[in-house]
């Protein structure tokens, strides 16, 4: 049958379609600008930190007279501001107009090498590398002739327990400063594990001779005015009801005082309030927002791996439901074999048609999700079969498996390309 001009072959619900664009912005909506509820979204003031971007600033202030500051280490649990402190003073470093020393940001869960860190730092001073194919040799050589040039350059690394041969990193940018007459080099390392530096070489270690600031976990109040800063500037007003902003705050803090999840949350409540037609977003709203937050998380944790990592996590999560082969003793409950993980690993990558990687690749990936902190191991004592690492999923099993499965099926994951 075909259908005639005035669409007579479809019923009432059949001819709903989509609105115009005109219809959807005249539509009301309770936010007043979404981006700032964006997680890139550096507000002016930091409420709760100023005091640690002015003890960062007077750290690296002397860098602008051309002096070599110490090396600094930040330290503090996830969504405790550590990135957002130091991109401010980043962005009123760079507002100087006199200024002997440059800055640049490295985030180390992208450049996750010496090799692909100094390129980074190469390229950003000299827009002329930035093809690839360069030696490490001849990256390094590139810097130290640019700070020969009297250049004093700054480095952030963020996420620096990201880095897989951190010692050579180390060992590399601060060796530097022996070779260059004039320029130096001085780090900001950025990490969200206090224990990062247990793994490093006492070499690497002294070296650094760095001072350290910790940001440690917002409470309850100091999330609340987080909050009620960026209310100002994503809601309409009078939008947001005081009971969403307390058990917002509430929940925040008794989990892990992440600034990052109370954001979310709220957003999320948001869009609940915007979908149910409602023109304010209370406790309610909250709590049905709080399981969708969630899985989110997991979601777009897991959609940033490549894919022998998520069909590694796949194998942890797959035996988790499934269940162990073996008795354990003691408090191993919710740990499984690292043997056993590694064959329902081979299983994911012939479901997946990859092509399965030895042990030593597995144990990589295995050390990779721990870094992200999805997964915990811990080494058995003599008697449970040997020496072995039993490992445990951090995540519900079954979301992880629903995420990966999709990532998978629509094509979304990318190759590990290590091999
Ligand atoms: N004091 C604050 N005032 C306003 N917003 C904040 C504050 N602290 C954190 N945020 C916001 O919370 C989110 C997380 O902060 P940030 O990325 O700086 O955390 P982090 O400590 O670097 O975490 P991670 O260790 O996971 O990288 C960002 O969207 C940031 O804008
Ligand atoms: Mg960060």
């Amino acid at each position: 049958m075909k259908p005639n001009k005035n669409n007579e072959i479809y019923s009432d619900e059949e001819r709903k379609s989509s609105p115009s664009f005109q219809e959807l912005l005249s539509r009301e909506t309770i936010f007043s600008d979404l981006n700032a509820l964006s997680p890139h979204f550096v507000p002016d003031i930091l409420p709760h930190r100023e005091e640690h971007i002015t003890t960062i600033m007077k750290h690296i202030a002397p860098a602008i007279k051309g002096m070599r500051p110490n090396n600094l280490f930040i330290y503090g649990k996830s969504g405790t501001g550590k990135t957002c402190s130091v991109k401010k003073v980043i962005r009123k470093f760079n507002e100087l107009e006199k200024n002997k020393s440059k800055i640049e940001y490295v985030n180390c869960r992208a450049y996750n090498s010496r090799y692909r860190i100094i390129q980074r730092i190469v390229q950003k001073t000299n827009p002329e590398v930035v093809r690839g194919g360069f030696g490490l040799t001849y990256l390094y050589e590139k810097l130290i002739s640019i700070l020969n040039e009297g250049e004093n350059i700054i480095i952030v690394l963020d996420e620096i327990d990201m880095v897989k041969d951190l010692d050579d990193v180390l060992y590399t940018l601060t060796r530097l400063n022996d070779e260059t007459d004039k320029g130096a080099v001085s780090l900001i390392g950025v990490s969200n594990r206090t224990d990062f530096k247990k793994n490093l070489e006492e070499g690497s270690m002294s070296s650094l001779n760095e001072t350290e600031i910790v940001f440690t976990p917002y409470n309850a109040e100091q999330i609340k005015n987080i909050l009620k800063q960026r209310i100002k500037l994503a809601f309409a007003e009078g939008v947001v009801d005081e009971s969403a902003i307390n058990l917002t705050s509430a929940i925040t803090s008794s989990e892990n005082g992440d600034a990052r999840y109370a954001l979310k949350l709220l957003a999320r409540a948001g869009h609940t309030a915007e979908e149910k037609g409602l023109k304010k977003i209370t406790d309610v709203e909250v709590k049905i927002a709080r399981k969708n937050v969630e899985e989110e998380i997991i979601k777009e944790t897991i959609s940033t791996l490549p894919d022998h990592q998520q069909l590694a996590l796949y194998g942890i999560a797959r035996v988790s439901i499934i269940g162990s082969k073996y008795r354990k003793l003691g408090e191993t409950e919710g740990f499984f074999f690292s043997g056993e993980i590694y064959e329902e690993y081979v299983n994911a990558c012939n479901q997946f048609g990859r092509k399965p990687r030895s042990g030593r690749w597995h144990q990589e990936y295995l050390g990779d999700l721990e870094s992200l902190g999805m997964i915990t191991m811990i080494y058995s004592g003599k008697g449970i079969r040997g020496h072995t690492k039993l490992i445990k999923i951090g995540y519900s099993p079954e979301v992880v498996i629903k995420v990966i499965e999709k990532n998978f099926k629509l094509g979304l994951v990318q190759d590990s390309g290590d091999e």
